[in-house]
Parts: structure tokens; sequence; C-alpha cells
């Protein structure tokens, strides 16, 4: 007797009639036609033709920040100036308990939503290391269902801030899992690239991978992932190093990227695009016409490298907005790119999925035999559907276990001559 089989669903592929058995947490069958009268199962569920996907992971998040949305005052301007202003009013206020709850809440929102592994920045710049120890204690306390990642961020730049790096070195001794970076951010760029240098050699020093903000700028000349992919080459980092937003290159000279591109391909960098904060905060200095300010997502694609589309932020000093629905992110980031080919709609839901899953080094993520029994049913049928209905999640599974559950979204309908309902 099997624990669990979930049948008549569809696959992300677009294959249909599909059942996907379960024991002991793990994946053992995927079939065309698997009945509950062949493989029968403690738990069974007709998925209906409904899409059976991966869980949503997020390669990108500020968990130190999330929910703390109007302390201790609204963002009333909405730019990336008063966000920074309103995060150095909101640090001295900063508790541990408070952190801790605020990210357990929000780690309840992306369960409910079917998001099961989350990347997040922390920042590093204060020598209290009140957030990175705050992070740490959700870490151990999300463990059972939810797989969060922790980067040491020096947010104030690690050699911008008095004792930076010794910041960044402490909070990696209690137990952060990548080393992060903002070369942008340093006094100039030849400390940008120091900055880049020295978190690099550490992280191949501590065995680590790398995750840097990197050129978050509409500044073509900020070219630190050059410097990047350099130093990732250099020290045998290949696969493990993740260049985060690299809005820069959107503004950069197609000759240069037409360099660029390949050194990235060279040095296997993963990156991170962050579709609803950069389409906010990007070309803010434009008048019109008004740079959209997304790193080249389609061509990175093209050229072979992993691309995550990451949330970044939810209801924080920086944004307002959001929920952990990693199919609204999905959704802004193939407008901004023009990803509408059928191709390019399916590697946006990739972007939420499997790509920033692979950037985690979740290596048993995805629905095939062999792979971790985590899954989200959705009220859609195709992953194009998932996208454009920011579709309703009807089961969350974690390991073969049940996390969340819903009932089919519809509405009753009180017209004449019309249908009952609407789903
Ligand atoms: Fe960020």
């Amino acid at each position: 007797m099997l624990d669990l089989l979930i049948h008549h669903a569809t696959l992300p592929d677009g294959r249909t009639h599909m059942g996907v058995a379960v024991q002991h947490g793990r994946i053992v069958e995927v079939s065309l036609g698997l009945s509950p009268e062949q493989a029968p199962a403690a738990e069974v569920v007709d998925a209906q033709g409904q899409l059976l996907s991966p869980p949503f992971a997020d390669a990108h998040f500020h968990m130190d920040a999330t929910l703390s949305y109007g302390l201790p005052r609204v963002n009333q301007s909405g730019t990336l100036l008063e966000g920074i202003a309103l995060w150095g009013e909101l640090k001295p206020l900063l508790t541990e308990d408070a952190l801790v709850e605020r990210a357990l809440a929000y780690c309840d929102w992306a369960v409910a939503k079917g998001l099961l592994a989350i990347r997040s920045h922390v920042d590093t710049s204060d020598p209290s290391l009140l957030p990175v120890r705050a992070m740490l204690a959700v870490k151990q306390r999300v463990a059972p269902y939810l797989d969060l990642q922790l980067v040491a961020f020096p947010q104030d730049g690690v050699l911008r801030t008095p004792g930076g790096l010794d910041n960044l070195k402490r909070a990696m001794a209690l137990g952060v899992d990548v080393v992060g970076g903002i070369p942008h951010f340093e006094r100039t760029m030849q400390d940008g690239a120091e900055s880049v240098r020295l978190l690099c050699e550490l992280a191949a020093e501590l065995g680590t991978r790398v995750d840097m903000h990197c050129d978050e700028s509409d500044d073509p000349h900020s070219r630190h992932v050059e410097t990047l992919a350099f130093h990732t080459q250099r020290l045998g980092l290949q696969g493990r190093v993740t260049g985060s937003h690299l809005t820069s290159m959107h503004s950069m000279d197609n000759y240069y990227v037409s360099k660029l591109i390949p050194l990235m391909a060279e040095a296997r960098l993963s990156v991170v695009a962050n579709p609803l904060i950069n389409i906010t905060l990007q070309g803010r200095h434009d008048t019109y016409p008004k740079r959209r300010g997304m790193t080249r997502v389609p061509e990175l694609l093209a050229a072979g490298l992993t691309v995550a589309f990451g949330h970044d932020c939810v209801m924080d000093p920086w944004y307002s907005l959001g929920s952990g629905d990693m199919l609204e992110v999905a959704h802004m980031g193939l407008h901004v790119a023009q990803m509408t080919s059928q191709a390019g709609m399916r590697q946006c839901f990739e972007a939420v999925t499997t790509a920033p899953a692979q950037i985690l080094g979740l290596d048993d993520w995805g629905i095939a035999p062999g792979k971790q029994a985590s899954f989200v049913l959705l009220q859609a049928t195709s992953v194009v559907e998932a996208i454009r209905l920011r579709a309703h999640r009807l089961a969350v599974y974690r390991k073969g276990v049940k996390l969340a559950s819903s009932a089919p979204v519809v509405t009753a309908l009180h017209l004449e001559g019309r249908p009952f309902s609407v789903s």
C-alpha cells in the first residue's frame, strides 16, 4: 500500500491523465493512467485534470524586513531612497521577537501559496547581528515545512561599513549559508571590485555558495557582474554563484553585452531578476522614454544560464504590495521581458519553480521518480493558465505530507440565461 496517490493530474510539461505515487516522502512512480485500482494508497486524490506542479521557490527575498509595512511609517513616495531611509529609521526599533513573528507569519503565507523554498538575504551591517540571529531561529522553526536558505547581506556595503567584513564573517560562523554582497553600493568602482574579490575568496575558503546584489542600478557602467564572473571562474566556483538583480545590463551597450554574457556562461553564473521591484524602482531618474530596468532575461536564458524570478520584497520599506504569490512574480516577469511566446511563458513558470530550486541547490525538486514528494495542485490546467489566473492553490504537499488545502474558487452567478457559476 502506497502512502499517497494523486491521479488524473496534468503535469507542467503538458502530459495529462498522469498518476503520481508516493512512498516514504518520495515519488516512486509517475505513469500515464495510474489508477487507485492499480496503485492502492492510504490517501488518494483525484486531481480532476488540474495541474500538479513542483512547489514554488523564491531565490531572492528579504525575510528580515518583510511585513514591516507602516513601521515606523509608510514609504510615502514609494522610491528606493525613501525605502533606504525608512529601513534606517526602523533598524533601531527592531526586536528579535518581532522579527521572528513577522517572518513566521510570512512563511505561513508562503506555505498557503505553495512556496516551499526561500533564499533570504539577511542584513549583517549592524555588529549586533540581531536580524541574523532572528532569521537563524526562523530557519530552525520552519525547517519541518519550508526550506529557508540565508545569505549574509552587507546592506550598507561590506567595505563601506566599518567592521563590515568582520560582521559578515561572524554571521557565516553563526550558520548563515551563503555569502552575499552589494558591490555597486561601495564607495568607488574599485572598492566594488575589491568587495567581489574578497567575498568570492571567502566563499571559496568556506565552501559555500555566493549570491550578490549586483549592479542594481540604471548606470550602464556598473559592471561588477564582469568581476563576479571573473572571480567565479578564477576560484573554480562555477555553478555556485548567483548575480541578483543585474539591472544595469538593461542599460548597457549591446556590443559590451555580447562579450559579457558568454563570460557569465563560462562561469556558469545563475541570475535572479526581481520583476516586481525592478519595474517599480528602476528608471526613476528617467523622464520619457522610461527604461524598464529588468536584466536581459530572454538573452541570458538563450545563453544557457539558469534564470529565476524573485519576489525580493513583500510589505516592507521598499515595497508596499505583494503576498508571497510567485505566480504574481512570474506574471510581471513575463510582461516586463515580453516573454509571450509559448516557450517563453513556460520558461516564466520554470523561473518560479525549478530554476530557483536549482539555484538553492535543491537537487531532488521536480515531479519524477526518486524526487521528494513535494508539489502543489493548482486550479488550472496548464502552466500558462496558472500564470494567467495566478491560479488558486488547491493543495500543497511537502515530502508526501499535506501542508495546506482549500476548496476550488467558484463564484455563483445570478444572471438570466447564463451559467449558474464561473470558476
Ligand atoms: Fe534584494
